[in-house]
């Protein structure tokens, strides 16, 4: 298989991971604030939720947020193509399977991490999805669970959904333990192995690689890309520092655009705020994604703490952000970072 010459496949250079109630439509508005280009994804979206129980609303996102990958969760093909055309159909650029995920939940309902013992399952589910819709498919999975041996199973994992038609994958370069650890503990214990992802690029030279699991910072990320692999997906440090790993992302990954700013973020937020408010909406549903924006500066202590103690109150609005931001520009440059 040929890696298509989509923008998509360039964008995914850097991605910024599924993250269960940390990437919702919200958060990812942000993100975009701060890179152009960065492949933004979704939270987990189970295939039932949609085609069974009809929660059309979890695909609901705004049109700034492009490209975004939707992820969806199942094991049942037939469902998790309906799945993927009410995504397709919601505007979605590309939608990936989950096969990563160790939670007890995803366990019980036979998908996520767990599919990494059953590929021809999840070559299914890839082909079955592939003929409903026209965006790519792609899969992030786990080099392996349990007692596998990744490299065993890694190649006959991947041989099986690229040749079911998955577009490109992305590889948590650790193994999920999936009895005896917490979900938590399964993002931090089992050793990184970014050698091994390395020689799947080897084996298989024309398929999109991002790598995943322990960026975190951009040079990072450089170095990953510099090493021959496709992409790289940073999850943890793109939420608590966004600014660090996303604002330099379009100069310094994608070669295009200027560098943006946590200042020029919160400017780009204050008419979504505004928007979401009018809606209906509460503040801190926004602003609980951007208390990381000024991580590492002075007066990023009292940014946090206006808005964490302020964004919950009736009423709270837009001068509430404008009062954190005070501790943040009205301390001098060389004020001690808190
Ligand atoms: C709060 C949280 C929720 C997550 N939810 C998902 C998810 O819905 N789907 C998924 O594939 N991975 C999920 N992950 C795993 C991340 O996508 C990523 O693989 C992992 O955090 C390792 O990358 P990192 O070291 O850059 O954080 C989640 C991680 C966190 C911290």
């Amino acid at each position: 298989m040929r890696v298509p010459p989509t923008n998509l496949s360039r964008n995914a250079r850097l991605s910024v991971a599924p993250m269960m109630d940390w990437t919702d439509r919200h958060c990812r508005y942000l993100h975009r604030q701060l890179s152009r280009h960065v492949l933004l994804y979704t939270e987990m979206v189970t295939a039932a939720a949609l085609v069974r129980g009809g929660a059309l609303h979890l695909l609901d996102h705004d049109h700034a947020e492009h490209p975004v990958a939707l992820q969806l969760g199942g094991s049942d093909p037939v469902e998790l193509a309906q799945a993927a055309r009410l995504g397709a159909a919601a505007g979605y650029d590309e939608i990936n399977l989950n096969c990563g995920c160790p939670s007890d939940r995803v366990q019980s309902g036979t998908f996520g991490a767990v599919l990494m013992r059953d590929p021809a399952t999840v070559a299914a589910c890839v082909a079955e999805m592939r003929a409903a819709i026209d965006v790519p498919v792609t899969v992030k999975c786990r080099i392996g669970v349990d007692d596998q041996d990744p490299e065993e199973v890694l190649p006959e994992f991947l041989s099986r959904i690229v040749a079911a038609g998955c577009e490109r994958v992305t590889i948590h370069a650790r193994k999920a333990w999936l009895k005896g650890l917490s979900p938590k503990e399964n993002r931090d214990i089992p050793p990184l192995d970014y050698d091994l992802v390395q020689r799947m690029k080897e084996l298989f030279p024309n398929l999109h690689i991002s790598v995943n699991g322990g960026v975190t910072s951009l040079d990072q990320a450089e170095q990953l890309l510099d090493s021959g692999l496709d992409g790289v997906m940073v999850g943890r440090s793109a939420y608590h520092q966004p600014t660090d790993i996303l604002a330099q992302a379009d100069r310094r990954i994608f070669g295009s655009g200027v560098d943006g700013s946590a200042e020029m973020a919160v400017t780009a937020m204050m008419p979504y705020i505004e928007a979401h408010l009018t809606a209906g909406g509460r503040l801190h549903q926004i602003t609980r994604h951007m208390l990381g924006l000024f991580a590492g500066r002075p007066g990023a202590r009292g940014w946090r703490r206006v808005l964490s103690e302020g964004a919950t109150r009736d009423g709270a609005g837009p001068e509430l952000v404008d009062a954190a931001l005070a501790h943040v520009t009205a301390l001098a440059p060389d004020a001690k970072a808190v």
